[in-house]
């Protein structure tokens, strides 16, 4: 038998339990991963309250999360890339991956570079692929503006850093504690709530080219009122505004780019190039507690579970 959050209803916190489950087996193309680290994000939230059934049903008992990295525990066949004992990052599609053991398609994974320390290969996938796919939906060219908000949490950090790279000129809505890491990732660090308008336009005397939402609640608006063409605006949640507006959802619920973006983030960390924030880590067994401090929405970079 081995560990694997669950639960068996929708719910607040408190119906995640630590279940334990029939050690899984590889099927054809897949591999079995012992777990060293996986990251959690706020969509698991709005899947366990049953938030997002229109677009990703639930069937229970239902596990928990995506972001996953590893130590090859055993290959199925057609899986042999990969060896018992290699150190991996990948993606649970299964919704499976905060548990001790997790089958993982051989597609989803990627080697782990050995200098990448094993919280922050676990944080890659939700956070890295989202912020890597709203910063290209942006097309930023060097020498362009970019209003990025919440831009300390999960996705923020990575987009940030990506922005910086792509040679933009970076303005980062944060609260006050995080303003002193962006200032030293390069970033003109911006503080959110009233007055907010005049003070990116402050900082952005020549006019903004383009804006990536990665909180919602009405930054969407906040670009178009700044000026910003629909095309160059991209949000990571408010999909209402999204349809209202005709602006980006990159990657979108489907449009999740893999392994081979996995490949470049961890590339990227593990020459220096790239920064992951680790706010904290749980044990699996304090699932609800991380969830408690993911769930006040003022994270600062990931929260990450170790089984
Ligand atoms: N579409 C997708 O596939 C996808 C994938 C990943 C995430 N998402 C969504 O993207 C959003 C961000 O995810 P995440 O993992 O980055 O979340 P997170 O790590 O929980 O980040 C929360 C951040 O929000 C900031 N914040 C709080 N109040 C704010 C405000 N009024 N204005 C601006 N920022 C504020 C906080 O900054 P301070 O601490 O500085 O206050 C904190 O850094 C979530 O809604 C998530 O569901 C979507």
């Amino acid at each position: 038998m081995t560990k694997a959050v669950r639960y068996n209803e929708f719910g607040g916190i408190d119906v995640l339990r630590i279940d334990e489950v029939d050690r899984p087996a590889p099927a054809a193309g897949q591999v079995l991963v012992q777990v060293k680290a996986a990251a959690i994000n706020p969509g698991e939230t709005a899947l366990r309250i049953g938030a997002m059934t229109d677009i990703f049903p639930s069937t229970f008992p239902s596990g928990q999360g995506s972001d996953l990295a590893g130590v090859v525990a055993e290959i199925g066949a057609g899986a042999d890339r990969f060896s018992p004992g290699d150190e991996v990052i990948g993606f649970s599609e299964k919704r499976a991956a905060q548990a001790e053991l997790v089958l993982v398609d051989v597609d989803n994974l990627t080697p782990k570079p050995s200098n990448v320390p094993w919280e922050v290969a676990g944080s890659l996938y939700i956070a890295g692929v989202t912020a890597w796919g709203a910063v290209h939906s942006v097309q930023l060219e060097k020498g362009e503006t970019v209003v990025i908000s919440a831009a300390a949490g999960g996705v923020g950090s990575f987009a940030v850093q990506l922005a910086r790279r792509a040679g933009a000129t970076v303005i980062g809505l944060a609260g006050e504690g995080n303003h002193e890491w962006l200032r030293s990732h390069g970033v003109i660090p911006v503080a959110y709530g009233d007055g907010v308008t005049d003070r990116i336009k402050a900082a952005a005397p020549d006019g903004v080219d383009a804006f990536i939402d990665a909180y919602g609640g009405g930054y969407v608006e906040l670009a178009l009122a700044l000026g910003v063409a629909i095309e160059r605006i991209d949000t990571t949640i408010d999909f209402a505004a999204a349809a209202k507006y005709g602006v980006k959802t990159e990657p979108g619920p489907n449009g999740r780019a893999g392994a081979e973006v996995l490949a470049e983030l961890a590339a990227l960390i593990a020459a220096g190039h790239l920064e992951v924030p680790i706010a904290n880590v749980y044990p699996l067994a304090q699932v609800r507690q991380a969830y408690t401090e993911l769930e006040r929405r003022h994270t600062h970079g990931k929260i990450v579970l170790r089984p």
